[in-house]
């Protein structure tokens, strides 16, 4: 990681599944910071834009020097709200490098010219962050779950949101009633064919609802009508999109 920042990734790095994976040898973080790669008394990372306007960029020379510094064989991804828009799809490709350099912008921005020096520029949202720390963040986690051994359980890599693409079905764990909100009966009958079919069917209707985009065909075939009629979820005759 390449970050003027980087005390932003302390506890990041030493919580949780990420710190697991560190202590195992799973994964390795490292950061480099451009401050240490620059030159002068004051060390100076950012400078005013050519051309007027407001705030600060990264200076070019001590990011790239920095950018330098990571193994030469590294996969170099820049963060930037211009880039690619990051999914599962990108996470699971992404995850398949053997080491990656994130660099990440700050400030306003940064010099134009350190896109000639990253092999790709990736963005997590239609938003903008105040850096790409929390955007790089977001791609560790993504894809360092993705490798063997992060995650104790391999199957809770596969069943997921956007791994086969609809939305994870409703889960639910004791006590059986909170507040007059009850957990369905089904999942409480221990039979398991149904409690499948059950989470298929609420998978398929909270993607129909709330996220049609990810569903191939807009159109239902007749057997996931007939799955989500079995358990109550669209009327008879209407159109699935309507109460969305
Ligand atoms: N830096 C600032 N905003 C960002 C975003 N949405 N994605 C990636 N990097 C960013």
């Amino acid at each position: 990681m390449v970050s003027v920042l980087p005390q932003i990734f302390g506890s990041f790095n030493t919580t949780g599944i990420i710190h697991r994976a560190i202590q195992s040898g799973l994964i390795s973080i490292e950061t480099i910071n451009p401050r240490d790669h620059a030159k002068g008394r004051h060390r100076t990372v950012d400078d005013a834009p050519y051309g007027g306007g407001n705030g600060m960029l990264l200076k070019p020379d001590p990011l790239i020097a920095a950018m330098e510094a990571a193994p030469s064989s590294s996969h170099r991804v820049l963060l930037t709200p211009a880039g690619i828009p990051f999914d599962q799809t990108q996470a699971a490709r992404l995850a398949n490098f053997d080491t990656l350099t994130l660099i990440c912008g700050r400030y306003e921005g940064f010099d134009a010219r350190v896109e000639a020096y990253v092999d790709e520029e990736i963005s997590i949202g239609d938003f903008v962050l105040l850096g790409g720390e929390v955007a790089a963040m977001a791609l560790i986690e993504a894809t360092a779950r993705l490798q063997p051994g992060v995650l104790g359980n391999h199957n809770s890599v596969r069943d997921e949101s956007h791994s086969t693409p609809r939305l994870e079905h409703p889960q639910y764990t004791r006590p059986p009633c909170f507040r007059e909100l009850t957990v369905p009966e089904v999942l409480l009958s221990g039979d398991h064919e149904t409690v499948a079919r059950w989470r298929h069917a609420h998978s398929l209707h909270r993607t129909v609802r709330r996220r049609p985009d990810l569903l191939k065909s807009s159109e239902l075939s007749d057997e996931q009508r007939r799955l989500l009629r079995e358990f109550s979820l669209i009327p008879e005759t209407d159109a699935v999109f309507e109460d969305g």
